[in-house]
């Protein structure tokens, strides 16, 4: 989780100068002080955050900085982010990109606060509500973009995370149900030449790697790597 800078607390307080000592004990038992404040900025827009979204992470910037990048030598002309919570990556990709970004989740009240972010930052975003689990995106693709729970049962966490929502971190099988289930279902989804662009959990590159091989043999897999060299980031081209 984000570290609480002397600018939020400054923002906190302007916000809410009355309620501010109230605040700061709830700070003190490490609820997330974007959620106080409301919002994040992220990727230079202002995205508006509550308790039924994941707060977007810094790490989460960095793949939108290398997907810009890696999506630049792609002519690619639609995108499905795949559990967009507060709609962030989605947003930030359709604001710099040049192709129809789609969004879903399984969360209605994220889907809510994702449209109220689409709005506010002036984008045109189809969002709709689908479990990745159970069902298929309705259209095809030809890119799918996720960042999906992937923290393992059991995994210690800061102790922010147990106010954000626990379906948006959770992922059974090791953290890796989603990246299989994504990965199992990508041929009915994507028109090749086509991209499956992932955050993934600092220790999952070789299962997940192992995952693409099964699906797509030929695929050519790039991984990139966060503010601290851990592999967090997979760009598979297949
Ligand atoms: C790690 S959060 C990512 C949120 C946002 N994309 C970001 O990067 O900040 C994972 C998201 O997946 C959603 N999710 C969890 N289970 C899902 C499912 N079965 N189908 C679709 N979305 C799901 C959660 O509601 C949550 O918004």
């Amino acid at each position: 989780m984000n570290n609480i800078g002397e600018a939020d607390l400054k923002l906190l307080q302007e916000l809410y100068p009355q309620k501010y000592p109230k605040l700061i004990k709830k700070l003190a038992h490490h609820y997330p002080i974007q959620y106080l404040i409301g919002y994040v900025d992220f990727y230079n827009l202002k995205i508006k955050v509550n308790k039924h979204v994941l707060i977007p992470r810094f790490e989460t910037e960095l793949l939108i900085e290398k997907t810009l990048a890696y999506l630049q030598t792609k002519n690619y002309q639609s995108l499905l982010d795949i559990g967009t919570g507060s709609g962030a990556i989605a947003i930030a990709l359709q604001k710099n990109l040049n192709l129809k970004v789609d969004a879903c989740d399984i969360s209605s009240k994220a889907l809510k606060v994702a449209q109220e972010n689409a709005q506010l930052n002036n984008v045109n975003i189809n969002f709709f509500k689908l479990d990745i689990l159970k069902d298929i995106p309705p259209k095809k693709y030809d890119c799918l973009i996720s960042n999906p729970p992937y923290v393992k049962k059991d995994e210690i966490v800061s102790p922010e995370t147990k106010y954000e929502p626990q379906k948006a971190l959770y992922a059974k099988n090791n953290g890796l149900e989603f990246y299989e289930r994504i990965l199992n279902i990508a041929p009915l989804i994507l028109t090749p030449p086509a991209s499956i662009i992932f955050e993934i959990g600092a220790s999952q590159k070789d299962a997940i790697t192992k995952m693409v091989l099964k699906v797509y043999p030929k695929a050519t897999i790039h991984v990139a790597q966060d503010f601290n060299n851990l592999d967090r980031f997979m760009f598979i081209t297949i």
